[in-house]
């Protein structure tokens, strides 16, 4: 991997509702990314946060009874020990609503004004709260937002506006001249198609305090916040120093992986390049926009009541059974289907069977056959054809894994690993230790058994970004810590001589809820 340092960002969440599967996948997806490339020694940041301004949270406060700001402090809170349930490794958490976010949008807004990239207009048009977007008449589809199909409200005020159909040309040549930009390259031909056939507006990047106070206020009009999303993108920048400290700034920046599902599609395709080139800072070398967690054929959505609660699954199946699952589950860029059924099937067939059954068998014979320490084997151990063959298997799984990282096709990834675990069972079923140690063919059981502990001691390392927990006790009961990845390719890592762990159930089976009978 060429990149000297890896930055990775998640949107910011808003703070109107707890958090569901749908920003719990992104999140996890960007630990897991992250915890591969600290694993490769990269230096990594990781920046997650909370998108707290905007029409949409002042409503869900009103709503509640309670202010602005007692709504984005109290449902922070959820989002924050979410990830921690989760195991997410987040370098720094930003809420848009702190001073050294908001002191720097003002900053912004200021030099754009006054290098008269923001401009003093009449607006009318049309606003959808539920995308806090703002749209045109001829945008709308039979008087909805075209984006999530609800009415749009009709709009007429002073407003200010970013040039941003300025940018128009630049921003289709800059698409097609880095492929790498918009990722996968079918969401890039989405962009280009909305560019290439619609005239680009000039951005409303205010709201007037009368209809909305509850944003970050303009530094040259105090009658008005910025438009949401205007302040929203831009924590991008200020979580990591920008225009406070340079030195940390152009150490992360361009960042590496911006992930965003494809419904922000066009607030980071188009608003956010347009405005970093007006502010004279390179664009990120990717955003990566990821498909819908759907229940059935519709969208998992908080607006639409029918998400999946984590939570359920993760007290039946455990954190890393839930993490597993979503990255095994999604292909990168296309929609997937949360159902329990989907979750039970796959937990009990890779992890309970063909994992966790692994684990345990091995370990149990490590104890009975070789007193519970793990046997010295000789340099000759992978002369045998069964040996080379599953060795060659295991090592092909590391390069799949590694390569999936770089082509984001993680699910990929995993379906190889768990294509290794399952030929170490099946070298079992070959070799038969059971039968090998009736024989007194000591020797071999030793091998036999120290190369399934090493092709499992690999497969764990590669599977540790997306289950830190489960495969950290695995490890321990090889006498391991955290993997190296440096070491995948060698045979032998695991001491001779080491006491081997209790063989703990690391994923036990779970049955699926009956289903209630359907009525006659
Ligand atoms: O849009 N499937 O916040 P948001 C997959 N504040 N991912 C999903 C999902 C689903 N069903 N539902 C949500 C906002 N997500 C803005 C972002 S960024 C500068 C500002 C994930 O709370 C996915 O990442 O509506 C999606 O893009 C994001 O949550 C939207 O979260
Ligand atoms: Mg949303």
């Amino acid at each position: 991997m060429a990149n000297k340092t890896y930055y990775v960002t998640t949107p910011i969440y808003y703070v109107n509702d707890k958090p569901h599967v749908g920003h719990a996948y992104t999140t996890i997806l960007a630990d897991v990314l992250a915890s591969y490339h600290r694993l490769l020694d990269i230096p990594t940041f990781f920046l997650t946060g909370t998108d707290e301004h905007g029409q949409k949270v002042q409503q869900a406060a009103d709503k509640n009874g309670i202010t602005a700001q007692e709504q984005c402090d109290q449902t922070v809170i959820r989002f924050q020990e979410l990830w921690k349930r989760l195991e997410i490794t987040n370098d720094d958490f930003i809420r848009t609503t702190e001073e050294r976010h908001k002191v720097i949008v003002q900053e912004v807004l200021q030099d754009l004004y006054d290098r008269d990239e923001i401009y003093r207009a009449e607006y009318e048009g049309w606003y959808c709260v539920g995308c806090e977007r703002f749209f045109t008449e001829k945008d709308l589809v039979d008087g909805n937002c075209p984006e999530c199909d609800k009415p749009a409200e009709a709009i007429q005020e002073t407003n200010y506006f970013f040039r941003m159909s300025k940018y128009q040309e630049w921003l289709i040549e800059y698409i097609e001249t880095h492929p790498e930009f918009i990722q996968p390259g079918f969401r890039a031909n989405e962009t280009l198609g909305f560019l290439k056939t619609k005239e680009l507006q000039d951005l409303c990047i205010s709201r007037p305090k009368s209809r909305l106070e509850w944003g970050i206020e303009l530094p040259f009009d105090e009658d008005f916040v910025t438009y949401v999303w205007f302040d929203a993108l831009l924590n991008y920048i200020t979580a990591i120093g920008y225009k406070r400290d340079d030195e940390h700034f152009s150490r992360w920046w361009p960042a590496t992986h911006q992930l965003i599902g494809k419904d922000i599609l066009t607030t980071h395709t188009v608003y956010w390049p347009t405005m970093l080139k007006a502010m004279g800072v390179p664009l990120p070398k990717t955003i990566f926009a990821h498909g819908w967690w759907l229940t059935g054929r519709t969208k998992m959505s908080k607006s639409l009541g029918n998400v999946v609660n984590p939570m359920e699954m993760i007290d039946r199946c455990g954190v890393d059974a839930f993490r597993y699952f979503l990255i095994a589950e999604m292909t990168l860029g296309q929609d997937a289907s949360f159902t329990e059924e989907a979750f039970v099937r796959r937990y009990n067939s890779d992890l309970a069977n063909d994992l966790g059954n692994l684990l345990s068998r091995t370990l149990s014979m490590l104890g009975r056959y070789c007193d519970g320490v793990f046997p010295k084997v000789g340099k000759n151990a992978l002369e045998g054809a069964p040996e080379k063959k599953l060795w060659e298997s295991v090592q092909q799984a590391v390069e799949e894994m590694e390569g999936s990282i770089d082509t984001m096709r993680l699910s990929q990834g995993l379906a190889a690993v768990l294509g290794a675990v399952r030929k170490v069972n099946k070298y079992f079923e070959i070799k038969q230790p059971w039968t090998l140690a009736k024989e007194g063919k000591t020797e071999e059981v030793g091998i036999t058994l120290v190369l399934a502990a090493e092709s499992l001691r690999v497969c764990a390392a590669l599977l540790y970004p997306v289950m830190p927990e489960r495969m950290g006790t695995l490890r321990t009961a090889f006498g391991l810590g955290k993997p190296e990845l440096a070491k995948l390719n060698t045979f032998g890592v695991i001491k001779a001589g080491t006491a081997v762990g209790k063989a703990e159930a690391l994923f036990p089976r779970v049955e699926l809820k009956k289903e209630e009978p359907a009525s006659p």
